[in-house]
């Protein structure tokens, strides 16, 4: 089973419909359902926001891989998904880095994600860090 946060937003709503759509078990962690409608009707959905220990301890239960992303990066949230997923015997996470966390000198942004991301290092879990540079979807801010 994989646990897909932001799975309302770009990456984390394309990654739980291709998952879905190889088979794969998937559980979408959403605040809100009603933005969730879009995805596809075999992704169970759990609800919560990633402030919330209790609700996303509940989300990993039965969980082998999470994908964590999070609009800003917050190390108190990744302390709480790393506390809920150690908790649910979660192995693997797997983070939407950033390409700013191997840049020398560090941008502001990157040294904010790298942060976040040393929680994730510190812990036991088996982490994968994506990195990529700019988001294509960045475009759609300069739609207007
Ligand atoms: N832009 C770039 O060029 C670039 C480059 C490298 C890395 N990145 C990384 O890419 C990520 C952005 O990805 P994206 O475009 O998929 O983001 P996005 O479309 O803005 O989606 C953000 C998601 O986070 C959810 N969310 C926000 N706050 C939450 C909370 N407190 N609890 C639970 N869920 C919450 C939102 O849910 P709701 O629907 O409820 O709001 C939504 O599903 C960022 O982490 C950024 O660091 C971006």
């Amino acid at each position: 089973m994989f646990l897909i946060t932001g799975a309302t937003g770009n990456v984390g709503g394309e990654l739980a419909t291709i998952l879905a759509g190889q088979g794969h078990a998937v559980r979408a962690y959403v605040r809100n359902p009603a933005r969730a409608s879009h995805l596809p009707e075999e992704v169970e959905l759990a609800v919560g926001d990633l402030d919330d220990a209790e609700a996303l301890r509940a989300a990993c239960e039965g969980v082998d891989t999470v994908f964590f992303m999070q609009a800003a990066p917050s190390p108190a949230q990744a302390e709480t998904l790393v506390d809920a997923a150690t908790a649910a015997g979660v192995t693997h996470v797997v983070v939407l880095s950033s390409i700013g966390t191997v840049l020398h000198p560090m941008p502001v942004i990157g040294a904010a994600i790298n942060a976040r991301d040393e929680v994730l290092r510190s812990s036991s879990l088996e982490v994968t860090y994506l990195r990529p540079n700019t988001l294509t979807t960045n475009a759609l801010w300069w739609r207007e």
